[in-house]
């Protein structure tokens, strides 16, 4: 029966990769072993938040920092974040062009809510995490661009060009939640230059610009010599248009500690901050004043970040040698290097293979389940980010897996992979 409620509501899909994991984490919980790499979350045991950071939260408790913050973030906070954009991503805000919240989420719902009106158009660029539900909940139309594996799932101009003019708002995120790639600066330079004529026509047109997200809560966690190129920086223009996303989910390893923030022009933050002060969903202070005190702690986030990278890196590494070994031993998968994020690409090309109990492997689901069931591991397929249906590449991550687990998870993926008929 449909419910009497809004059709926005009613049509609202529960975050398609949190409905995955919590059957899986279901399961689990009912005996079975199952290797879920299902969740971009951090297991707290194999990656704690930074101990200072922790130490503070605690120490701001004690101090009572326990009333209402500043909507939109303490000023000392944002005056701390603003010198942190500037040190680790080249990004020169000011305090009041800082916002902060209870994690990144409230912030893109509220910027999609900031510039698209309902039924203006927003490009959604698939595969990526829960942009089809922002725009849902903006009462937007989605132009939907499937990327393609050859690019690393990152758009380029070319794919881009023919929908720019219909559009109001293009998210971009780099690294990429799901593929864990990151953008090449010639591929971004070519598209940043695109939107910057885009607009230089609407203004002399007297339009409404389009406007860029560019989700970069994965900045922090990129490996070897890779790059995460700076839009500001190939086209100065772009800044007037485009908002940052950024926070210590991923970053610190910190997602259940609810801290986000956005940066972009001063007209647009001011305008997030007055829907954000009906909202409430602000970061919480004792968290904030936290926060400020580890940002003023360079050596701290050093010390901090190279561990994390390198213990993401060596799970990541397992699975991609392993994977890699197959492909080249000629069974049917493919792997993309690990470049960002906590995540691996993984391509199981095993449509018509039989399974040992004689099935045959017909849609990307039954490659779900053949790996649930002869491998004990659980990855979520790239569909559920919205790419088509009979796209068979997945999403692993290894936020929640200490080594021994990767390794014997891919011991299992091998046997069920080689076992196939
Ligand atoms: C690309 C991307 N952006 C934003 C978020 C949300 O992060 P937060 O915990 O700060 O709300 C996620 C979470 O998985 C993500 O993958």
């Amino acid at each position: 029966m449909t419910l009497q409620i809004s059709k926005i509501a009613n049509n609202l899909n529960f975050l398609a990769t949190s409905a995955i994991a919590e059957k899986i984490n279901a399961r689990i919980k009912n005996g079975e072993t199952i290797y879920n790499f299902t969740l971009g979350d951090f297991d707290p045991n194999q990656f704690p938040i930074p101990l200072e950071l922790e130490n503070a939260i605690i120490e701001a408790y004690q101090d009572k920092q326990t009333n209402y913050a500043f909507i939109g973030g303490i000023e000392i906070l944002r005056q701390a974040i603003a010198a942190y954009l500037e040190k680790s991503a080249g990004l020169s805000y000011q305090a009041d062009e800082i916002i902060v919240a209870s994690g990144s989420r409230p912030l893109i719902y509220i910027l999609f809510r900031t510039i698209a009106d309902p039924e203006e158009k927003i490009i959604n660029i698939v595969p990526s995490w829960n942009n089809y539900n922002f725009i849902h909940l903006a009462g937007a139309k989605a132009i939907s661009i499937e990327t393609k594996a050859e690019n690393y799932f990152l758009p380029n101009a070319d794919e881009l060009k023919p929908h720019l003019a219909a559009a109001t708002l293009i998210s971009f995120n780099s690294p990429l939640n799901p593929a864990g790639t990151v953008f090449k600066e010639t591929q971004l330079r070519e598209i940043i230059d695109l939107i910057v004529e885009e607009n230089q026509t609407r203004q002399r047109q007297k339009q409404k610009p389009l406007y860029v997200l560019f989700d970069m809560v994965y900045r922090s966690l990129i490996y070897g010599d890779v790059i995460n190129p700076n839009p500001i920086k190939l086209n100065p223009a772009i800044r007037d248009y485009i908002v940052f996303i950024d926070g210590i989910s991923k970053s610190f390893a910190a997602t259940g500690v609810r801290i986000g923030w956005a940066a972009g022009p001063r007209e647009i933050i001011s305008k997030m901050r007055a829907i954000l002060a009906s909202l409430g969903a602000w970061a919480a202070k004792p968290e904030q004043f936290a926060l400020t005190k580890f940002l003023h702690n360079p050596t701290a986030i050093d010390h901090y970040l190279t561990d994390l990278k390198a213990k993401l890196l060596q799970r990541l590494n397992i699975f991609y040698q392993g994977f890699l070994q197959l492909k080249t031993q000629g069974h049917p998968v493919d792997v993309i290097e690990p470049e960002g994020a906590i995540y691996l690409s993984i391509k199981f090309n095993l449509l018509g293979k039989k399974t040992p109990d004689g099935k045959i492997i017909q849609t990307v689901d039954d490659i779900f389940g053949f790996l649930l069931e002869y491998a004990h591991v659980a990855l979520i397929p790239f569909y559920a980010f919205g790419a088509s249906h009979d796209s068979t590449w997945f999403r692993l991550s290894v936020g929640t897996c200490s080594i021994e687990e990767a390794k014997q998870a891919m011991q299992n993926i091998e046997c069920a992979i080689k076992n196939l008929g």
